[in-house]
């Protein structure tokens, strides 16, 4: 074996592992190849990596032998402590300035711990997302690197060369700071549920509300994917519907309907709410998925709790189609503008400073919430990267008041029939909550201060805290007097 020759190693030759070495492998990288078992690594060089410039090794000294400096080691290995254990094996190998990277799925917690603690060695971390599934890690996965910015100039041309590209531009830029590369993937995973969602309400509505068929549903999917919907989600919508089962039948409706998940869209409600951001459509999505896994309680409660007698919407089908199409739209905008609210106050709290025209190209190609959409957000952070709101943006606030009525009209009409749209109506209900000057918090706060003298601020005097004797029997001793 050559030492010093190779660009990068990558440990874990799990799938993952095995397409992006190729993947870097056809871009012009050598790229050391190993595995705690080895036979893994003799089984990979013997066959998927057979006649490339892959170099199999049998140790963590012998990979670190075979690099170049500074050393780049990526882990592609299961989250939580095998990360922690190979980094620990790893360590006493390099030298500083080497560089350490995480692709695996690991809590942006960790990440940060981990930049940190790796810092104080002198070795630089990137812990990076990696989205795209199997076949983006062989052909073009988005990539969201975060950790030592000084890490990310000699990690840049391997991984824009591999990462996916859309407009002539890699989906993989830098993050931010620590573990943002992980949070900003997490974020991805979230408003993917929230995208997911949408297209269920959108079945949902057209199956029981407008009575149609699958066949029927997939040209719909098929012709939304040709204007401002066109991404990856809508496009294999498009595809399942119209995928049969060996009788003829659509083998979507024999799927049962209790929904999984893996836990990343839960990370993004439970940060939401730590951080105070009502990122509400994720929130709703992550409980839509709940609700769907009483199977059980709800087959008990379809035969017990009534709904309206009418099901099925009177009007026309195709304009209700388009009504659907513009409410799933808003509310897609809604649910991208407050996972962008979400990242800005997580980048404020951890001080990353998030680079968000990057992470909309990053989206843009790749990973599973491609779409065409997000280079519409990518342009209006590139025109104000400091806006505060993307609804604030001209391009997606005219797409908003062009939906509205739609939008209204079918989450309306789902109430009236009895069909749930919890993205649909939350996204709604933010929308026009986001917008109102004034909202009944003040009832809220006259609440707060009458039974527990929490006190409040007058419209007429902002910054002064004022408790009032609302029943004439109680003190004019606010709570925090109690506390002091
Ligand atoms: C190595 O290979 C084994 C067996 O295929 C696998 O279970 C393991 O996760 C792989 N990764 C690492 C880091 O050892
Ligand atoms: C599925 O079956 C329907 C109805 O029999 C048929 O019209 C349709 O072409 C089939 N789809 C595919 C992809 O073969
Ligand atoms: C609250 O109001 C009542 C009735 O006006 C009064 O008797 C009482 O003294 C007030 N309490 C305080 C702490 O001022």
């Amino acid at each position: 074996m050559s030492e010093g020759q190779s660009d990068i190693a990558l440990i874990g030759l799990a799938v993952m592992g095995q397409n992006f070495i190729l993947n870097m492998n056809d871009h012009g990288f050598k790229v050391t190849a190993y595995n705690r078992t080895t036979e893994k690594v003799d089984r990979f060089m013997a066959n998927e990596a057979a006649g490339t410039n892959v170099v199999g090794v049998h140790s963590i000294e012998e990979m670190v032998k075979s690099l170049k400096r500074p050393r780049r080691v990526m882990l592609l290995v299961k989250a939580g402590d095998v990360v922690d254990k190979f980094i620990d094996a790893i360590v006493p190998h390099l030298e500083k300035g080497d560089i350490i990277i995480d692709g695996g799925n690991s809590e942006y917690v960790d990440s940060n711990r981990r930049c940190k603690a790796l810092e104080e060695k002198g070795i630089l971390f990137i812990g990076t997302g990696v989205s795209g599934g199997e076949e983006g890690a062989r052909y073009g996965p988005s990539l969201m690197p975060g950790g030592h910015p000084d890490a990310w100039p000699h990690v840049k041309d391997i991984f824009q060369a591999c990462a996916a590209k859309a407009d002539d531009e890699p989906c993989c830029d830098w993050v931010g700071k620590e573990g943002a590369g992980h949070y900003v993937k997490m974020v991805h995973n979230g408003i993917e549920y929230g995208d997911m969602q949408l297209c269920c309400e959108a079945y949902q509505l057209m199956k029981d509300a407008l009575g149609m068929s699958c066949k029927e549903m997939s040209q719909v999917f098929s012709e939304w994917n040709k204007g401002e919907l066109d991404s990856f989600l809508i496009e294999i919508t498009r595809d399942i519907l119209a995928f049969n089962d060996t009788d003829g039948e659509p083998l979507l409706e024999k799927i049962l309907d209790k929904a999984g998940q893996k836990g990343t869209g839960k990370w993004t409600a439970i940060s939401s709410l730590s951080l105070g951001m009502p990122v509400t459509l994720i929130g709703e999505s992550v409980f839509a998925r709940c609700l769907s896994a009483l199977k059980s309680e709800r087959t008990l409660a379809s035969k017990h709790l009534q709904g309206p007698a009418e099901r099925r919407y009177k009007g026309d089908k195709d304009e209700f189609v388009e009504h659907i199409r513009q409410a799933l739209y808003a509310s897609k905008i809604v649910s991208y503008a407050q996972g962008f609210m979400l990242m800005r106050e997580a980048s404020k709290e951890f001080g990353w400073e998030l680079n968000y025209p990057a992470i909309a190209l990053m989206w843009r190609g790749g990973c599973i919430i491609r779409s065409v959409f997000l280079g519409n957000i990518r342009d209006a952070f590139k025109k104000n990267p400091e806006l505060t709101n993307l609804m604030l943006d001209d391009f997606f606030a005219a797409a908003l008041h062009r939906c509205q009525e739609s939008w209204r009209i079918v989450v309306s009409q789902a109430a009236l029939l009895g069909i749930p749209t919890p993205a649909f109506s939350t996204a709604l209900a933010f929308y026009d909550g986001y917008r109102s000057e004034r909202l009944p918090a003040n009832l809220i706060q006259a609440q707060r201060d009458y039974f527990g003298a929490h006190t409040y601020e007058r419209l007429d005097d902002p910054g002064n805290y004022v408790h009032t004797n609302w029943t004439g029997r109680g003190g004019d001793v606010a709570s925090s007097t109690y506390n002091a």
